[in-house]
This record gives structure tokens, C-alpha cells and sequence, in this order.
């Protein structure tokens, strides 16, 4: 029987504390101005010392577990998207699997730019549609606060570090994953670049005076690429799934700067409560954006059970890719990670119960009400009878 991969359970983390675009004017020659109308963004949060690619995945992973009562020892594959991992090598993913106790877990890092999650999304999709694994634990996770030039008021305003999660798991009804879409183009690899401390240029004083060990950005050849796009991808992968615009509840795309999320809104002709926007509340988090605005798309009650959704992400590569999803998640339940063992084995024989009694007090309630009808009837008449003597 062929699977289906749904997801079940979901988090997020950004770290506490805000940069606005107003501390920002105190350190670069900007204006919150500037910012808001090129971008839409209005602060963003930045990783306090200690905080990394792998603490931020966690924190955002065990939330998802614990809303798919997945205990991490039943997890049986993690990957992590992203560009800004703790180091070079190893894969981050290992780092997380280790301290999350994920023991049966193998993982591996995905670097696909702004684009990572959706690949990352996908590329889980296929192991649980072949029936490899039964369950993925899937990481949007950047800490590009530390990857950005400070000095450089093109590009330091508009990133941010945070982390989404969520959780895939297997399902024999038809749901989860409808169609995907994903693309790379290779000749524009140097728009959106890191070009310095690997291999073509090593680690060297050289490299460190010249920053470039920090993000470079073409902004315009990035807006032109990615305003194609977005649309275009969309659109493709709601016609694969052999529906029209009009039946998408949602469209979540990668948050980069709200007049190329506009673009696409007009192109595709959706009105502005299907395009999902929060930019303004956390910047570019390249791979955690998507899954950070998911998380915050359902706390705000903009998609139910039964929805179909679009996620949409572009970015370094340059890559682009776009997945259309049932949304049909199990019956979400928010409890702490440490206690599933005992809750887990309490929650479920109570809520049989729950329902083998209400469904009893239902059937009971059917039997018993025709009978009592004719005694209800004489009662009334017994009343009546009563008060006109
Ligand atoms: N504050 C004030 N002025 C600024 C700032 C700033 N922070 N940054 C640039 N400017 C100035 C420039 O110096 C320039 O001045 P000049 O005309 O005197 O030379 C002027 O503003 C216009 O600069 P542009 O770069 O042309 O501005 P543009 O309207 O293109 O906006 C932006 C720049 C916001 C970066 C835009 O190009 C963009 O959003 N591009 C897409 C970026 C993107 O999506 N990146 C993420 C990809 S995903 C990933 O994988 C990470």
C-alpha cells in the first residue's frame, strides 16, 4: 500500500533578543524607513552568546515531538536545513540527534540556501512514501547573525536567526504531500555568497581583511530571480496536484522582503490573507523561515484541518522549490517532553474510555427515549388534569 507523508507535529524558537530597525539606525547609516518600505521588516532576533544552530534546532524539534508524541528515541531520521551550522564538519544534524537522544536516528545536514527547508521537507516526504522510514524529524534552523558584516547596511538588515520543526510521519490515507516543485540554477551561485574561509579561498589574514568571511549579496539580481520564481512554482505544483489557485488555503513563502512576496501575490492573483506574511517580526531566517511562518500561520488560526497549502522558498544556489500539502495532522496535544512515557501510556486507555462512555450514554439514550415517550405524554395530561380540578 503506497504512503503518504503528513505532518504531525510542529515548533518553533527565536531567540529573545530584538533588533530593531531603530537600534540599527544607531549603528549603520540606515533609517527605520529605508527598512520598512524596501522590505517590510521591522526587527529581527539575534542569538544571544552561547546560542547556536544547535541549540536553536533543539528547541524547536522537541516541540514538535512532543505535539507528534514522538518520543525521541522513536525518531527514525533528522535533517537539518541550513547554511550557519556550529561548524563546517561534522553535519549539525548529528549534534542534534545526539543531544536530543535520538539514538535510532541517522541525520545529515541540507545546505540549500533560503530554499533548504522545502528540500529538506521533500526529500523526508520520499523516505516515508517508499516505506523506508515511518517517521522524519525535519530542522529549518540559521544563526546568520553571526555570518552577516555588521558594516555592511546592504545586507545586515535583513537577516535574522531562528529555528522551525516539524515532524513527518507516515500515513495510509491519502494526505500530506501532494506535488513538489525543485530547481537550482547554478550559473548566478555567486549573488548570494560566502566567499571566503573554504575552498577556494582558505582561512588567511588576507581573507579576514578583505570580510570575506562574511554574506556578499547582489540584492537586485536576487529580487529579479526570485520575483520570477516564486510565481512560476507555485503555479506549477498547484496544477500537479490537479487543483486551481483558488482551492489553496495558504501559501507560505520564504520571507526574504514583502514586495517580492507582493509581486507574487498579484501575479498569482490571491487576495492578501492567502499569502502568508511575518517578515516584519523576524527578517530573513533563510532555511527557518518558512517553518517559522507555518508555526505562526497555525497559532493564528489561518489553517485548518482539511486545507491545502503551498510552501514556497528561493534563495542561494541560486535554488528555488515549492511543495503543495493536505493539511490533516493528528489531534495536536501539547505536553511536556519528559513526561511521555507516563502520560502517553495514561492519555490513551482514558480517552477509550471517554469514548466508549459517551458512546454508550449516546445508544443507551436512543433505546431508552422511545419507551419513555408515552410516560412523558401521560405525565402532561396528568398535570393538566391536575390543575383544572
Ligand atoms: N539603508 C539605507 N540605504 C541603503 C541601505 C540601508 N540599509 N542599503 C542600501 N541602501 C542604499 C544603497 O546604497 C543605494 O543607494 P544609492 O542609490 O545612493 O547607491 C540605495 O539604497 C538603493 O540600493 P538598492 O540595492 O538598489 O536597493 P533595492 O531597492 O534593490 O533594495 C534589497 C535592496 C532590499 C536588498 C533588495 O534588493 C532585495 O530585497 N533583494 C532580494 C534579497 C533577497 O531576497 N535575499 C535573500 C535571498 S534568500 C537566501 O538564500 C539568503
Amino acid at each position: 500500500m503506497s504512503k503518504y507523508a503528513r505532518i504531525t507535529g510542529w515548533g518553533k524558537y527565536v531567540p529573545e533578543r530584538r533588533l530593531t530597525n531603530f537600534d540599527l539606525e544607531k549603528m549603520i547609516d540606515t533609517s527605520d524607513e529605508w527598512i520598512r518600505t524596501r522590505t517590510g521588516i521591522r526587527e529581527r532576533r539575534i542569538a544571544a552568546p552561547g546560542e547556536t544552530c544547535c541549540s536553536m534546532s533543539l528547541a524547536s524539534a522537541r516541540q514538535a515531538l512532543a505535539m507528534a508524541h514522538l518520543p525521541p528515541s522513536d525518531v527514525e531520521l533528522i535533517i537539518v536545513a541550513t547554511s550557519t551550522p556550529d561548524y563546517l564538519v561534522p553535519a549539525v544534524a548529528s549534534m542534534v540527534q545526539d543531544r536530543l537522544g535520538a539514538g535510532n536516528a541517522p541525520a545529515f545536514s541540507l545546505q540549500a540556501g533560503c530554499t533548504g527547508w522545502v528540500y529538506a521537507l521533500v526529500t523526508a516526504s520520499q523516505f516515508i512514501q517508499t516505506g523506508a522510514y515511518r517517521n522524519v524529524l525535519v530542522i529549518g534552523t540559521e544563526h546568520l547573525s553571526v555570518g552577516v558584516d555588521w558594516t555592511d547596511r546592504a545586507t545586515c538588515v535583513l537577516f535574522g536567526d531562528g529555528s522551525g520543526a516539524v515532524v513527518l510521519e507516515a500515513s495510509d490515507q491519502p494526505t500530506g504531500l501532494l506535488s513538489f516543485d525543485l530547481g537550482s540554477d547554478g550559473s548566478d551561485y555567486d549573488a548570494l555568497i560566502f566567499p571566503g574561509c573554504a575552498g577556494v579561498h582558505p582561512p588567511s589574514h588576507d581573507v579576514i581583511n578583505q570580510r570575506l568571511h562574511y554574506l556578499r549579496m547582489d540584492g537586485r539580481r536576487v529580487f529579479k530571480f526570485a520575483s520570477r520564481v516564486l510565481a512560476d512554482s507555485v503555479r506549477k505544483v498547484v496544477i500537479d496536484s490537479g487543483l486551481t489557485i483558488d482551492d489553496i488555503a495558504l501559501i507560505i513563502p520564504h520571507q526574504a522582503n514583502d514586495r517580492i512576496i507582493e509581486l507574487a501575490r498579484r501575479r498569482l492573483k490571491v487576495p492578501p490573507e492567502k499569502m502568508m506574511v511575518n517578515i516584519d517580526r523576524y527578517g530573513n531566517t533563510s532555511a527557518a523561515s518558512i517553518p517559522l511562518a507555518l508555526v505562526d500561520a497555525l497559532d493564528e488560526g489561518r489553517i485548518q484541518p482539511g486545507d491545502r497549502v503551498v510552501f514556497v522558498g528561493f534563495g542561494a544556489g541560486l535554488t528555488w522549490a515549492a511543495a503543495a500539502f493536505h493539511w490533516e495532522p493528528q489531534e495536536p496535544m501539547s505536553i511536556p517532553v519528559l513526561d511521555w512515557p507516563v502520560r502517553e501510556r495514561l492519555a490513551q486507555p482514558v480517552a477509550r474510555a471517554r469514548t466508549a462512555l459517551w458512546s454508550a450514554r449516546i445508544s443507551l439514550a436512543t433505546k431508552v427515549e422511545p419507551l419513555l415517550l408515552p410516560l412523558y405524554g401521560f405525565a402532561a395530561g396528568y398535570r393538566k388534569r391536575r390543575k383544572k380540578e
